[in-house]
Formats: C-alpha cells, sequence, structure tokens
C-alpha cells in the first residue's frame, strides 16, 4: 500500500463531544463550532425530543416503555424536522422517554454512525447531549461540559420560547428546568455528569461570542483542527 493510501485508509474523524444541562448554551456553542471547524453537527436532544413529540401526538403515555421504545425503534428521519420539537411540553416528555433503557439502546447507533461518518464527507462531527463523552463517544478527543446557574438558563430558555411566539412563564420555566435536570441526573442509564476528561465551561456570565471563542480555543488546542471559516 502506498503512503497515500494507508493515510487514506486510517483517517478517522475527529469527534467534538459537548454535554451539559438544559439550556446552557450547548447547541449554539454546538453549531457554531461546527461551522467554524468544518465540522458536521448533530443536535442529539433531537433525537428524544422527536420520541416524545410522537408520543404525546399519538395520544400516548411517556411512562409507557414499551410504547416509547417502539416510537424509538421507529423513527425515521423526517420526525427530525417536526415543527413541535421545542416546547417545553416535548422537552419534558424527552426527558421522560431519556430515562427508558431502551429508547436510549434504539437510539444509540444513529449516533455513533453519524459520530463515526460524517455527512458531506466533513471531517468530524460535533454531538452535543447530555451522555456523547461518557457513552456515546467516550473516546473524543475533545469534551466540552457546558453549565450555567439555572436562574441564567430559565432566563435563556424563555427567550427562545417567547421568540418562538409562545408565551413563558420565568417560575414556571425555572420549576421545569429544575425537574428536567433533576430526571436527567438522577437516572441509572447514561446519567449526565461530565466525562473526568471534559473540560468546564461556565457561560452564566458569557455572552455567545465570547462562549464560543473560549470554547473553539480548547477544542484547537485538543485536536490541532485549524478554524475554516472566520466569524
Ligand atoms: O435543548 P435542551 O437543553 O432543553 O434539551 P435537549 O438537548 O433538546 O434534550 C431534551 C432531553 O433529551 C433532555 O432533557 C434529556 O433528557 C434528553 N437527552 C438525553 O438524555 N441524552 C442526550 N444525548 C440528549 C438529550
Amino acid at each position: 500500500m502506498t503512503d497515500a493510501a494507508a493515510a487514506e485508509t486510517s483517517f478517522l474523524p475527529v469527534v467534538v463531544a459537548i454535554d451539559g444541562p438544559a439550556a446552557a448554551g450547548k447547541g449554539t456553542l454546538a453549531r457554531g463550532l461546527a461551522a467554524r471547524l468544518g465540522l458536521a453537527y448533530l443536535d442529539t436532544g433531537s433525537l428524544y425530543r422527536a420520541v416524545g413529540a410522537k408520543l404525546l401526538a399519538e395520544g400516548g403515555d411517556p411512562a409507557d416503555a414499551e410504547t416509547a421504545a417502539a416510537v424509538a425503534r421507529a423513527l425515521v428521519p423526517a420526525d427530525l424536522g417536526r415543527p413541535d420539537l421545542r416546547s417545553e411540553a416535548v422537552g419534558t416528555a424527552a426527558s421522560q422517554v431519556a430515562a427508558n433503557p431502551r429508547v436510549r439502546a434504539a437510539l444509540l447507533a444513529f449516533q455513533r454512525d453519524f459520530a463515526a461518518s460524517p455527512p458531506d464527507g466533513k471531517a468530524g462531527a460535533v454531538l452535543d447531549g447530555r451522555d456523547i463523552g461518557t457513552v456515546v463517544c467516550p473516546d473524543a478527543p475533545a469534551k466540552l461540559f457546558v453549565d450555567a446557574s439555572v436562574e441564567i438558563r430559565a432566563r435563556r430558555r424563555m427567550e427562545e420560547l417567547q421568540q418562538g411566539g409562545g408565551d413563558a412563564i420565568y417560575a414556571a420555566v425555572l420549576a421545569d428546568l429544575k425537574e428536567r435536570d433533576a430526571r436527567d441526573r438522577n437516572r441509572a442509564d447514561a446519567p449526565l455528569k461530565p466525562a473526568d476528561d471534559a473540560e468546564l465551561l461556565d457561560t452564566t456570565d458569557l455572552g455567545i461570542e465570547e462562549a464560543l471563542e473560549r470554547a473553539l480555543a480548547i477544542v484547537q488546542r485538543k485536536t490541532g483542527l485549524a478554524v475554516t471559516k472566520q466569524a
């Protein structure tokens, strides 16, 4: 085999794992990192949200483990484009079905395949979620755990919901985030927690640009990736 052919076959996509609690800013950071570094992006929460949304739309109960697992196994890419994915009701249903090990097992292969073979021939992928650095891609060279105070996360989620045209009451959003975080942190299967080798990024006092610059610096230090697109 020539050196070039050997290099070709040993090519391994670079994986950037971004985890953290609800509304900490993972999605914005992950999208920004992917755009600046020329990587593919997967919002793994949208998979759990799609399962929750389909269940609710069919009048199902997220606590019904059998039905939730069947919905997860039958998920198709079009489900990830549902217009109702970002509602709080769907977020809550998502965190309920996410505690079900059979739902998690059904969604694991898709996430790992995406990381191993990023679409459009990209050199790697950014995945954001709760268990990317611990379970989905434990060998990822760059892992970030993004956090912020629960109060600032509730404010950000309120703004997001209001921009989407919805009504949002701060106290209700705050209570919902706390309940969801507790469920995500305390579940037995793939609980939300930083991987041992994750870098912590607290965005409580950071604007979007500053948080992105810090995340970029960490990922570049860990992977050697170059910025392909300036801000
Ligand atoms: O956008 P937000 O931070 O509110 O949540 P999300 O990332 O869309 O995820 C919705 C729910 O899916 C979370 O509360 C988790 O329970 C679950 N999830 C998970 O268990 N594992 C992942 N890798 C991603 C999301």
